[in-house]
């Protein structure tokens, strides 16, 4: 018998798969993709530095192919996984224009899923050799199936995921997802390839200690943000508060979803959305929040509650611990 330790991401994916609620297996088949997706961009990520080495000499490799930067390379890796298993009707990538519509040639197919990705998070820590991500979204279609999907099918409202995750290529490679039933986190052993149940049923502590935000764009944050970070560093009860930043979204969240804290990019003078994107980063990281006893907001409305208009949209995000989300949005407010 297979002690509970020891489960792995495969096992654990058929175990499961009764307890979704429409459960024909289609979705038990995605993850599959999305976990050996994830493996093929973990082997690219971690060679990162290597093939900077050994392509010095010039922009292309020995093949003659032109060398990529890593979330290029990443978008096409997910792209062909999911395509090439015809487990979904269309993908919207951070890193395309518009929406891939996919057409089986299988006339029987009846795939109802769309995949929302951003194929690498966090990609100027690249260079540095500093963790990045993957950040995955899934739903279910509105329009027929065996029809070409369309934009409604992407511009969904986050409450209507059917699941979520992000991988994390850190000190060590992990996927964490949900399907609605809470979240839970494997941590792959590279020696074989293999993911285990490392981080079952994991939860944002109540309150943390730890706030992140880009404190370089201080002066530009609106009053209630500046009141409520002045409020981190004060002296009193529990705080200060400690300021960590990686500057990769997937590896802070993961941070503070363990430890307790809140992650922002709140609208400033320099970007009046934020930065981050409502579909391929704040609604699936609201939805792991949410399963995770965290909270998601832009600052007023649960980001889950948004009905998005574009595909690339950015939206203000304030992320974590539930006592936290809801003392930001206290803060801003008052203005
Ligand atoms: P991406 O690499 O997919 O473009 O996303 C980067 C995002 C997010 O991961 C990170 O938290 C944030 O941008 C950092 O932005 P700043 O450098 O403006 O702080
Ligand atoms: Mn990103
Ligand atoms: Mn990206």
């Amino acid at each position: 018998m297979i002690g509970k330790k020891n489960k792995t991401l495969g096992e654990f994916i058929i175990e499961n798969q009764s307890s979704f609620q429409y459960s024909s297996g289609e979705l038990s088949k995605l993850i599959n993709a999305i976990r050996l997706g994830a493996k093929v961009v973990n082997h690219e990520v971690n060679k990162a530095g290597l093939v900077d080495i050994l392509g010095t000499a010039g922009d292309t490799n020995i093949q003659g192919e032109n060398q990529q930067k890593l979330d290029v390379l990443a978008n096409e890796k997910f792209i062909q996984t999911l395509t090439n298993r015809e487990i979904v009707c269309g993908i919207a990538s951070e890193e395309e224009d518009d929406f891939i519509s996919i057409n089986s040639n299988d006339e029987q197919h009846q795939n109802k899923y769309v995949v929302l990705i951003d194929p690498l998070d966090g990609s100027s820590n690249i260079d540095v050799n500093v963790s990045v991500g993957t950040i995955f979204s899934i739903y279910r279609r509105i329009t027929p199936v065996g029809t070409p999907v369309t934009l409604e099918d992407f511009l969904q409202p986050g409450k209507n995921q059917v699941a979520a995750g992000y991988i994390i290529y850190g000190t060590s490679t992990m996927l964490v997802y949900t399907t609605g039933d809470g979240v839970n986190g494997f941590t792959l052993n590279p020696a074989i390839g293999t993911f285990y149940l490392s981080h079952p049923d994991m939860r944002f502590p109540e309150s943390g200690k730890i706030y992140s935000v880009n404190e370089g764009n201080y002066i530009h944050f609106p009053q209630g943000v500046k009141d409520y970070i002045k409020y981190c560093q004060k002296e009193e009860g529990d705080r200060p508060y400690t300021s960590r930043y990686i500057g990769s979204l997937v590896s802070d969240f993961h941070r503070n979803m363990i430890k307790g804290g809140i992650y922002m990019y709140p609208k400033s003078n320099l970007a009046s959305n934020g930065k981050l994107r409502l579909l391929y980063e704040c609604n699936p990281m609201a939805f792991l929040a949410q399963q995770a006893n965290g909270k998601a907001s832009d600052g007023s409305t649960p980001i889950m509650e948004l009905q998005p208009t574009e595909l690339h949209q950015r939206v203000p995000f304030f992320c974590g611990s539930p006592k936290m989300v809801e003392k930001v949005e206290e803060f801003i407010s008052k203005y």
